[in-house]
């Protein structure tokens, strides 16, 4: 028997990167591909690549000047293939630019990944004719691709992301995502039921289902009628095994009643919603085709607030927007002072290729950008270490993930995304616990556990005997 062909693939950018790099691998695995950690061994490199800004676009170049001089010096050749919105939206350039890659695919033909793989080595080892595949087929991928292995996915843990819609039709002037991953598309309730059954039998515990403008949900519920987030959310809490929910990414645009109620009703829900803003000036809103303007996104985080007391927010802010002036820019930071945020994210304005706001003769000198994000992270760090520190003594549900860095301790997730450190055994990862949190570090908290679902079956009555894992939590804790 041969031995099993050997696949590494890199990832760059947001979650649905990362969830279409496991759909790619399993795909392959039914080829026979198993996953390797680094691209030494491997027969097969796949980059799945990210084009939201410069910097991260040209990371894909620099990733293959590196990978060709390891194998000239490891003296190997290896297949490489570039996937992703950079495959999407650069296409044949890539093979132009980079040598020694085979084959540029984009996300929506992930399906085919098999037979473009071996089209592209029947052509030979010397003269490679490259293959370049960035259609937007009317089959629908999610119909072809192979579901993961229950090994897979309890090796990926308690946690998964789950894909119910693809794509953008809000054309925001920055943004390269309508052109890389196409029109909107949600996918069916049923399937994506399936999907979590599937993940929930193999151990997963956490959902969050995502999609670029995810909250424009509008996926058919199996009787020909289009449901929307909150009631798809509904549908995969009653998935026996799943505990928690989260979505993302949002629009404020599609933020409605069902969704807010939805807040206010399922103690599934994880009360953090990152909900970008952009800026917070009225005139850059517009420029930016944002559709919403500060006040609407007040109301909508007085709204969610109203509804689920305990929810925190994150958001994405882009400086330097063209014809950002200073006051325009005093508008954001009012607006992060008004609302308060437990996390975010912040970029430089990058002018995209294709997009509208690149052609702006306003674009603003790089100063001037370095300054305000300088600025504007200042706050965020601020009010994020705020709402850190304001979580000790608080207690908290943590779903226990994976090992810790030192003996018998792991690491589980706060409803806030924070990452806490508990001591607890092996056996517990994936299971829930209450936590009193105890020290707050600008990286993770930790905390001792009060209780949980692995603990109350796991600790006897009263003085029976205690197995390994039947510690006491307490005397866990203390060791
Ligand atoms: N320049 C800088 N940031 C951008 N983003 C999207 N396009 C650009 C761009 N051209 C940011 C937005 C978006 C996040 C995923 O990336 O804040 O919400
Ligand atoms: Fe890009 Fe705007 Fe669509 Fe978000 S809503 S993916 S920023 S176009």
């Amino acid at each position: 028997m041969s031995e099993p062909r050997k696949l590494y693939v890199k990832s760059f950018g947001c979650q649905m990167n990362v969830y279409d790099a496991q759909r790619m691998t399993d795909q392959l695995a039914r080829e026979g591909y198993v996953e390797t950690a680094t691209p030494d061994d491997a027969d097969l490199v796949i980059l799945n690549t990210c084009h939201i800004r410069e910097k991260a676009a040209e990371k894909v170049y620099s990733e293959l000047g590196r990978l060709r001089k390891q194998q000239e010096e490891l003296g190997r050749r290896t297949m490489v293939a570039v996937a992703g919105c950079v495959a999407q939206a650069e296409g044949a350039e890539i093979v132009k630019r980079a040598q020694g890659v085979d084959l540029v695919v984009g996300p929506q033909s992930y399906h085919r990944l098999p037979e473009l793989l071996a089209e592209a080595e029947s052509r030979g080892t010397h003269k490679r004719a490259k293959i370049v595949e960035t259609e937007f087929p009317v089959e629908d991928k999610f119909d072809f691709l192979a579901p993961p292995s229950r090994e897979a996915i309890a090796r990926r843990g308690p946690t998964a992301f789950v894909t119910v819609q693809e794509g953008c039709d809000k054309f925001c002037t920055f943004c390269v995502v309508p052109y890389t991953r196409g029109a909107e598309l949600s996918r069916p309730v049923g399937k994506i039921l399936d999907e979590v059954r599937r993940l929930a039998d193999g151990g997963v515990r956490e959902v969050t289902l995502i999609g670029q403008n995810v909250n424009a949900y509008h996926g058919d519920d199996g009787h020909g009628r289009p449901a929307g987030l909150a009631e798809l959310v509904r549908r995969v809490a009653e998935v026996p095994g799943i505990a928690r929910i989260r979505y993302t990414t949002s629009h404020p645009r599609d933020m409605d009643e069902e969704l807010i109620a939805a807040h206010r009703e399922m103690p599934a829900l994880m009360p953090y919603l990152h909900l970008p803003v952009q800026s917070g000036s009225n005139r850059i809103l517009t420029a930016m085709n944002r559709k919403h303007d500060r006040e609407l996104y007040f109301e909508i985080v007085a709204r969610v607030r109203a509804a689920r007391p305990d929810i925190a927010f994150s958001s994405d802010f882009i400086v330097g927007f063209p014809g950002e002036s200073d006051e325009d820019f005093a508008d954001t930071m009012d607006l992060v002072e008004k609302v308060g945020f437990a996390g975010a994210f912040s970029f430089k304005y990058s002018p995209r290729p294709g997009t509208p706001a690149a052609t702006s003769d306003d674009q603003l000198p790089e100063d001037v950008k370095n300054e305000r994000l300088y600025a504007l992270q200042a706050l965020l760090e601020r009010q994020k270490q705020a709402f850190d520190q304001a979580c000790r003594g608080r207690r908290l549900d943590i779903l226990l993930e994976k090992p810790g860095r030192l003996p018998g301790q792991l690491i589980g997730r706060s409803p806030y995304l924070q990452s806490v450190v508990v001591l607890a055994p092996r056996a517990a990862i994936g299971s829930l616990a209450q936590v009193e949190v105890r020290e707050v570090s600008t990286k993770s908290l930790a905390g001792d556990i009060l209780g949980g679902e692995f603990f109350e079956t796991q600790v006897p009555p009263s003085g029976g005997p205690r197995g390994e894992a039947g510690l006491r939590p307490a005397e866990k804790v203390e060791a």
